[in-house]
């Protein structure tokens, strides 16, 4: 199969990489010259285990390219994927497509016999209908089919998640479209994954709807957290005796500072829009973004009490600032409310975070940046885990005593053990774990 993937932002060079590993060919489509030349130097523009390997051994074996030049890529396709992004338009919240459908645009006069277009970016439901007009109505001559195929990869994660997903959506009632996406995935029915063929609606608010429901599973644990403090329960334990259950699963269900990411606020924020528009009320995720939202300044106040209820004139030192683990990407991570909280407050942030403080000095330029996690605690007042970075869970308990002025920790991602933190001298908190 001959592949044309537009965009390579995250979703769009993962996918790209693996369908190339699968043995297709594929070139990857980029406006961003900068970014083209710099994937032809192979320096890879995100930071995601294992992909630069990944692009390396599918460029030297001719499978994969990359370019600026978006005709001929597409006259050559057997299948079109647009992987551009659908931000949060600027001021109500709705996903904005103008990338989308300038790229709808730019395909349709490219087009050269059958071709599927397929949406992988995340869009509202009816996107796949719009890009189809579009595209009959710049080429009315286009032998095409326009499917939606939604992407479910995490970040830190992706290529995994890419090659062993739990599903695959195929949102299309054509079958010369289901068959041509039905022959890309082929290799993956090795693993065992499901190929699910559906309407192309359906297939757009699949994506949605997983994303809001995950979300609400992390509020809904992050509120029963907040109840486990207050009654004498381990939240981790509940959240063991629940998951346990085959009916609700285990994953997710790890209490926190309120997520964050490219994805769950954005999605969310979106679905809700949509259900708007078609007169519906969303109370639940509607309720999940608020709770989500008040979360993250409630996590500043949570170290403030820990360290005397004041943090006026107080060094703050902060471990992990991208949004999760093993990024460095800093798209609405919790770390810039609590951080901002903490400023708000009166409080010195100094930080720490193994990838992400190239991107986190955009957000967060106000504070002191730290190299090693031992610099940023000496002589601080209290330590703060807002990014559960595994390095962070082997830090030696009582070097970080002796660095710190106070040997006052608040771990947000529930790293240590309590008993450990107390057996060590540390006035500790974590998340939904009495302290
Ligand atoms: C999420 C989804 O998990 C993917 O399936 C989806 O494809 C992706 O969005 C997307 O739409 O592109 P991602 O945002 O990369 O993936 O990362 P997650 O691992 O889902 O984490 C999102 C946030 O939730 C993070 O802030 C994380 O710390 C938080 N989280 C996650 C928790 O607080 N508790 C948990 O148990 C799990």
């Amino acid at each position: 199969m001959r592949i044309a993937m537009i965009g390579t932002g995250y979703v769009g060079l993962v996918s790209g990489a693996c369908f190339a590993d699968f043995g297709h060919h594929v070139t990857c489509v980029d406006k961003d010259a900068g970014k083209i030349a710099a994937l032809h130097r192979g320096e890879i523009p995100i930071f995601e285990p294992g992909l630069d390997a990944l692009v390396a051994n599918n460029v030297k074996a001719k499978r994969l390219e990359f370019t600026t030049e978006l005709a001929p890529a597409v006259a050559d396709a057997d299948a079109v994927f647009i992987a551009v992004g659908t931000p949060s338009r600027r001021g109500d919240g709705h996903a904005d497509l103008t990338y989308v459908y300038g790229a709808a645009r730019e395909i349709a006069a490219a087009l050269k016999g059958f071709t599927v277009v397929v949406t992988k970016s995340t869009v509202p439901v009816g996107t796949g209908d719009e890009v189809e007009r579009l595209i009959h109505e710049a080429n009315p001559q286009a032998d095409v089919v326009v499917a939606s195929n939604p992407e479910f990869l995490r970040e830190g994660a992706a290529i995994r998640d890419f090659k062993f997903p739990d599903r695959i959506v195929v949102g299309t009632s054509d079958e010369r479209g289901r068959k041509v996406l039905g022959d890309i995935y082929r290799p993956l029915s090795l693993n065992q994954a499901p190929l699910m063929y559906t309407a192309r609606r359906t297939a757009e608010l699949i994506k949605y709807a997983a994303n809001a429901f995950l979300a609400t599973k992390i509020t809904f644990i992050n509120e029963i957290a907040d109840l486990s403090e207050k009654v004498g329960a381990d939240v981790q334990e509940v959240a063991r005796g629940i998951g346990l259950d085959n009916r609700i699963g285990s994953k997710f269900l790890h209490a926190g500072p309120g997520f964050g990411g490219s994805c769950f606020p954005k999605d969310t924020r979106a679905l809700v829009k949509i259900a708007q528009d078609h007169d519906v009320q969303l109370r639940i995720v509607e309720a999940v973004l608020g709770v989500n939202d008040n979360r993250k300044r409630a996590m500043a106040r949570k170290v403030a009490s820990l360290s005397g209820g004041n943090l006026r004139g107080k060094t703050v030192a902060v471990l992990g600032l991208t949004f999760k683990p093993d990024t460095d990407d800093m798209r609405e991570a919790p770390s810039i409310p609590i951080v901002t909280g903490l400023l708000d407050m009166g409080a010195r942030v100094r930080a720490h975070d193994p990838v992400g403080m190239e991107q986190a000095r955009k957000e967060l330029p106000e504070i002191e940046y730290c190299d090693d996690p031992y610099d940023c605690v000496r002589g601080a007042d209290a330590m703060v885990v807002v990014t559960e970075w595994v390095q962070y869970r082997t830090l030696d308990l009582e070097r970080l005593k002796a660095e710190l002025k106070q040997p006052v920790v608040i771990d947000l991602r529930n790293i240590y053990r309590p008993e450990d933190m107390a057996a060590h001298g540390f006035a500790y908190d974590s998340v939904g774990r009495a302290p």
